[in-house]
């Protein structure tokens, strides 16, 4: 990496949530860092947040992941100001709940291709600006350790962010790029309110605090850590999930939330 190099963070999902308290954690603890470049749809979020830090300089992009046109804007704006990206984090996305039968169709895709796609993307186009000793932080889930019947395309997406983070961290590995997987379970954010979630007063219980989650996410990532597991609960499932025989462990997941589909559509033959 060139010495000249303007040193910059990337965020995705900085305007609210996880994403938001990972950028204004960084702007307080990376001084070396030249911009955090923040990237949502809601520009007023980003704004607020360039308010609230006033001291670190942040680059707004406001961007729809979901349209493939920002990858096309993202690469050039990265070939035109050729950063060295000291942080990338992998913030963005969301959940709709539910049977799968009963989902929109637009809203599964639009699942797959923020929580994915975009992801992947994102990840793929910076990888050229990174260097030694360059940290990834994707926001996978708890979800990812265990199928979720009645919120299967969420899980299985998450499952895809933390299957692909774990092997980029080999294929990094000789570059000396970190990759560290954040797999939380339920947090107290915007989340769950975006996505027409309602909370299960056991989800409730153990909602976590992001602020908390982030720190704990960008201090495993330093410390080069695979995994970014918060609170004991999701340590505890993680090691169930490994444990005990898959199939067993979602059919009591069913029996617990009565989500198993019973609709049969028409099929036409
Ligand atoms: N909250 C939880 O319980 C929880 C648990 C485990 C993992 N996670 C994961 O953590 C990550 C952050 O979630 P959060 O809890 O912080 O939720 P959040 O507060 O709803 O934040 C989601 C962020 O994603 C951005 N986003 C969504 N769709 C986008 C799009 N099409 N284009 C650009 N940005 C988009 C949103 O920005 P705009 O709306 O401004 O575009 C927002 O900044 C997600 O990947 C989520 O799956 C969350």
């Amino acid at each position: 990496m060139g010495r000249n190099r303007k040193k910059i963070a990337l965020v995705t999902g900085a305007s609210s949530g996880i994403g938001r308290c990972l950028a204004r954690q960084m702007a307080e603890n990376y001084p070396e860092l030249h911009e955090i470049w923040v990237l949502a749809r809601r520009k007023e979020e980003l704004e607020a947040l360039q308010t609230e830090c006033p001291e670190t300089q942040f680059r707004l992009l406001v961007m729809d992941l979901a349209d493939k046109e920002t990858f096309t804007e993202l690469a050039g704006l990265l070939g035109a100001e050729r950063p060295h990206i000291c942080l990338l984090v992998n913030g963005a996305g969301l959940g709709h709940n539910g049977p799968t039968a009963r989902l929109e169709t637009s809203g599964l895709c639009d699942m797959i291709d923020v929580n994915c796609r975009a992801l992947i993307a994102v990840t793929r186009l910076c990888l050229p600006y990174m260097g030694r000793g360059s940290r990834i932080l994707q926001l996978a889930s708890g979800s990812a350790f265990l199928p979720q019947p009645g919120f299967a395309v969420y899980a299985a997406s998450k499952s895809c962010v933390l299957s692909f983070s774990q092997a980029l961290r080999e294929e990094l590995r000789p570059r000396g790029i970190v990759v560290t997987a954040v797999c939380p379970g339920p947090v107290d954010t915007d989340f769950f309110r975006a996505g027409g979630i309602t909370l299960s007063p056991l989800k409730r219980f153990f909602l976590a605090d992001p602020e908390k989650v982030a720190k704990k996410a960008l201090a495993d990532a330093r410390k080069g850590k695979a995994l970014s597991v918060y609170g004991l609960s999701m340590k505890m499932v993680r090691i169930v999930a490994k444990v005990f025989p898959e199939g067993w462990l979602v059919r009591f997941h069913v029996n617990q939330q009565d989500s198993s589909e019973k609709i049969v559509e028409n099929v036409h033959c």
